[in-house]
């Protein structure tokens, strides 16, 4: 019987916390006995924190990184060009087959960039969601990602679309679901009950009776004064009729206090807490009556929980929340925040529906894929 090839080595690329629960299941399908396929994993560094990162990898079983750049923070033009200088040798020394890239962060587009250079091939994990807002640091890490990828996995079917308008193949393109879906059915059994948390923090009482949760860290809504107190200001009168949990990014911390916010904050009926781990997480969001966010993947995870979102950003790169999920996007105008708020207080929200696919086997579906795809550029 002749021997079965030596499996492709597929190279790992995570940065920011949004990347560590794409690529717990990833990781997972790929090293699986007989999936075809080897996983090495680079952390760039681009988060460092323990609370950005360690809980991550400990709570989901991530392996820990076969490489660490060791990046850390810094412009845009600075994290990216560091990521990319450290990436270079470690693709010279490893020659993987290829390099696999998830999400829309600075440490995406900066190691795919590296990769194409070289000629090794690229895959890109979420691929093709458009906000149509190129304002943000993450729609063009999306644009350019996709330009330079060989092989692109979507989470939903409008990104096909996208992606077919950008003048890539359609063939290059696999409808899978969402890694970070995965995940979340993976360990939705674990997460922590909101009560635990609360009490570790101090607080029980009326947050125990109905809490919602807010999360706020986009640059659009923290880093202008402005806009930043006008949303806190009408976060802080919601708050006094449905209590609000709000764990702080770090950006977000420093932005607070530089705007002179910490006392208006401190007025209200939100309890601060650090960037929780990703079981606690998932746990205040299940319990939540309702969630207010920013962030790209609780717009995902709110659908895939049934929980109503209301999203303060004025557009969104992952339509399916809004149009079969539990998202509604306000912006943030402080009227259009409180109607939406309104509306789900009284009326219960959007009861929403699970999109296609999102079913946590997506990893599953990436690894058959790419392990044909592996065999096929080894047979050509
Ligand atoms: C990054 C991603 C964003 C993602 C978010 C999730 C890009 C362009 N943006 O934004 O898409 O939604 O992560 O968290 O890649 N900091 C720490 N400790 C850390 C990491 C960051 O203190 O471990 C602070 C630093 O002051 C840093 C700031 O947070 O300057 C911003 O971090 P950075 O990674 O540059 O971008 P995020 O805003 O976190």
């Amino acid at each position: 019987m002749p021997a079965s090839p030596s499996p492709a080595h597929i190279l790992c690329v995570v940065g920011a916390r949004p990347n560590f629960m794409k690529i717990a299941p990833i990781m997972r399908a790929f090293n699986a006995p007989g999936s075809g396929l080897s996983a090495s994993l680079v952390h760039t560094g681009q988060h460092y924190d323990a609370a950005m990162k360690h809980a991550f990898f400990e709570q989901l079983h991530i392996p820990e990184p076969d490489v660490d750049l060791g990046v850390g923070s810094g412009s845009h033009a600075v994290q990216t060009a560091q990521i990319m200088l450290k990436f270079e040798p470690v693709l010279d020394q490893r020659q993987p087959a290829a390099v696999l890239v998830v999400g829309d962060v600075n440490s995406t587009i900066a190691c795919a960039l590296v990769a194409v250079k070289k000629g090794i091939p690229v895959i890109h994990v979420e691929a093709g969601l458009r906000s149509g807002d190129r304002s943000m640091p993450e729609e063009i890490n999306r644009i350019l990602t996709d330009q330079i990828s060989d092989l692109l996995f979507t989470t939903e079917a409008s990104a096909a679309d996208n992606l077919q308008r950008e003048g890539i193949a359609p063939e290059k393109v696999f409808f899978v679901g969402n890694v970070m879906i995965d995940t979340l059915r993976y360990n939705l059994a674990d997460a922590t009950p909101a009560a635990a948390t609360l009490a570790a923090a101090g607080a029980a009482g009326e947050f125990a009776k109905g809490f919602g949760l807010l999360t706020l860290h986009r640059p659009s809504n923290v880093d202008d004064p402005a806009v930043l107190r006008r949303l806190l200001q009408e976060l802080a009168d919601i708050s006094r009729q449905t209590p609000l949990v709000f764990p702080v990014h770090p950006r977000t911390r420093d932005r607070i206090s530089a705007a002179g916010l910490d006392e208006l904050l401190a007025s209200a009926n939100i309890l601060l807490l650090p960037p929780q781990g990703y079981l606690e997480m998932l746990g205040l969001m299940r319990e939540a009556r309702l969630v207010l966010t920013d962030s790209g993947g609780i717009q995902e995870e709110t659908t895939a929980l049934g929980v109503p979102c209301i999203t303060l950003r004025e557009s969104t790169e992952r339509p399916i929340t809004v149009d079969e999920g539990t998202n509604t996007i306000v912006g943030t105008d402080p009227a259009a925040i409180r109607r939406a708020y309104t509306d789900i207080v009284n009326g219960g929200g959007k009861a929403g529906r699970q999109p296609q696919h999102w079913d946590g086997r997506a990893a599953e579906r990436i690894a058959a894929v790419l392990a044909d795809w592996c065999r096929s550029a080894r047979a050509a």
